[in-house]
């Protein structure tokens, strides 16, 4: 397993439109923050491939690979998939007697607060829906993930009331064109939500979502605006992870040199999490956005934005399977706008899928 993993990461970063090859990359995977490489989509389908049909597929996909951007794309990877997936087979062995209180909350204000029933964070739920059990690290043709966890924070800053859209005026209708607020600066208990704040804070005048994701992840040309990047996301959220008892911490050496990984140590809270998505498309789809829960529709629009949908959803056999994504496809096509107009309150959430659909 070492052996192929060494392999990925050759081919995956030798083979990288951006060959960026940071330090902090050999010290620790989930580390890595790429700025401007996302070219996911493609990388991603590869991950479902055979290795001899990766290698045939690769020269095929060069050029294009350059011109991919996040997002767009993915549904079709994800309808198309090879049914090859490596996420373990989660949901099979499902926790017994869990319960839902999540789940009915609801579809109350964005400004619901640090609820004490919020077990994780947004970013948390991501990383943990993106992370291989056992590996312990995030697939390495994943180049979504990093802006996919910037959108994270914005929704849940703006979910505990922290920061709100500007209000719309004739001018300034659309999602996109509207700038992030701050409403509060009190402090959210998190090292990310909170560094994020000190960013909103500090800049004026306020940007769009949109940017505001690329300055998060680093992605600018402006050097005064390199400041706004967060470091070490992934590494920072697992290490929230340990500290709530999900993940580990372990060294594996990968010949080369040495890197730290995060297998899931407890499975209960990524069963659970699998559970609710899974149920929310299925047993429980109401095909109508304003009547899911918040948390809920936020974290499939964070999952197909980081590419991490396939794994809520490997785990079903075929026939639900294809109604899980058809039901998610139809979910995610919705025209934000028109969505977040009908209820003001999910405004980020949509702003944060027109950000990806536009990226
Ligand atoms: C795993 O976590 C759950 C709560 O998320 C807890 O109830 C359970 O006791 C934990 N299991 C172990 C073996 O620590
Ligand atoms: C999913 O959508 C496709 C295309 O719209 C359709 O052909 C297929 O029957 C759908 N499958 C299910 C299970 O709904």
């Amino acid at each position: 397993m070492c052996v192929e993993g060494v392999q990925y990461f050759f081919f995956r970063f030798l083979l990288s439109p951006s060959l960026c090859f940071s330090s902090s990359f050999v010290s620790s995977f989930l580390s890595v923050e790429e700025p401007g490489s996302k070219v996911c989509s493609a990388w991603q389908a590869s991950d479902f491939l055979s290795r001899e049909q990766q290698i045939k597929d690769w020269s095929r996909r060069k050029e294009e690979v350059r011109n991919y951007r996040c997002s767009g794309e993915i549904m079709t990877t994800l309808i198309h998939r090879g049914r090859r997936a490596d996420v373990g087979g989660n949901a099979e062995k499902r926790a017994e007697g869990e319960e839902d209180s999540v789940l009915d909350k609801g579809v109350g204000d964005e400004d619901s607060g640090d609820s004490k029933d919020i077990r994780l964070t947004l970013m948390e739920e991501v990383l943990l829906l993106g992370l291989k059990d056992k590996e312990g690290y995030t697939s390495f043709w994943n180049d979504c993930i990093s802006s996919g966890l910037r959108g994270g924070i914005l929704i849940e800053l703006a979910m505990r009331g922290r920061i709100q859209l500007e209000p719309q005026t004739m001018r300034k209708k659309r999602l996109l064109d509207r700038k992030v607020l701050l409403k509060s600066d009190a402090p959210a208990g998190d090292v990310l939500l909170d560094e994020t704040l000190r960013h909103l804070k500090a800049t004026e005048p306020p940007e769009t979502v949109q940017t505001w994701i690329e300055l998060l992840t680093g992605e600018t040309w402006n050097p005064f605006k390199l400041q706004y990047q967060l470091r070490n996301v992934r590494e920072r959220i697992a290490k929230n992870l340990v500290e709530k008892g999900i993940l580990t911490t372990e060294k594996q050496n990968f010949l080369l040199f040495d890197m730290t990984t995060h297998p899931v140590t407890n499975t209960t809270e990524k069963q659970r999490l699998v559970k609710k998505l899974q149920e929310s498309v299925l047993d429980r789809w109401v095909n109508d956005p304003h009547r899911m829960d918040r948390r809920t529709l936020a974290l499939l629009v964070l999952a197909h934005a980081s590419d991490v949908l396939e794994n809520i959803f490997a785990s079903l056999d075929d026939e639900k399977y294809d109604v899980a994504i058809n039901r998610s496809k139809d979910l995610l096509d919705r025209d934000p706008e028109v969505e977040a107009a009908k209820a003001s309150g999910a405004e980020m959430i949509w702003a944060v899928l027109a950000a990806f659909n536009k990226s």
